[in-house]
């Protein structure tokens, strides 16, 4: 397909709804993974333009920073350290409110105030996760948990 997206208004379901079609024409005929998961960022980044969005691939006991769009981040995250850690370790996504409130949130950005982090499964094994910050609270809910869990599915 033309490597255009079509970004659209209107309510988070419609706008989920336009682009997950387009995310999965993107990922159609391409088997690169970096090239993939790249595309999957941007693509969320200019339609959401959320804060930070972005992958941590599993690397032996840590989460390392791979393809994102947004202000630099942290390179290594521990497992069951901060969101994105215990998202792996628990193996589900965590829809976080108030980053404040959450024990031992790593705070890449001092601007980050909500947060949703969707682990990446291949055979039962969480390889990765995708993390998605907003600078306003309470930014996330069930409704993206639905959607992106879809989205990361394409990854297969
Ligand atoms: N806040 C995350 C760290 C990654 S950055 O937000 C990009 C966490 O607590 O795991």
């Amino acid at each position: 397909m033309a490597e255009d997206l079509h970004i659209i208004t209107g309510s988070k379901s419609a706008q989920y709804e336009a682009l997950f079609p387009q995310i999965k024409a993107l990922l159609a005929g391409e088997s690169d993974l970096t090239a993939n998961l790249a595309n999957i960022a941007a693509a969320l980044k200019e339609q959401f333009l959320w804060w930070w969005v972005g992958f941590y691939l599993v690397k032996g006991e840590e989460l390392v920073l791979g393809p994102f769009q947004g202000p630099v981040a942290c390179t290594r995250i521990r497992k069951g350290r901060g969101v994105c850690g215990s998202s792996w370790a628990e193996g589900k996504t965590l829809i976080v409110p108030d980053v404040e409130k959450f024990p031992g949130h790593i705070a890449c950005s001092s601007l980050s105030r909500s947060e949703i982090v969707v682990p990446l499964f291949r055979d039962g094994i969480v390889w990765g996760v995708l993390d998605v910050d907003s600078e306003h609270p309470d930014h996330y809910d069930e409704i993206d948990r639905e959607w992106l869990e879809k989205i990361v599915a394409l990854l297969g």
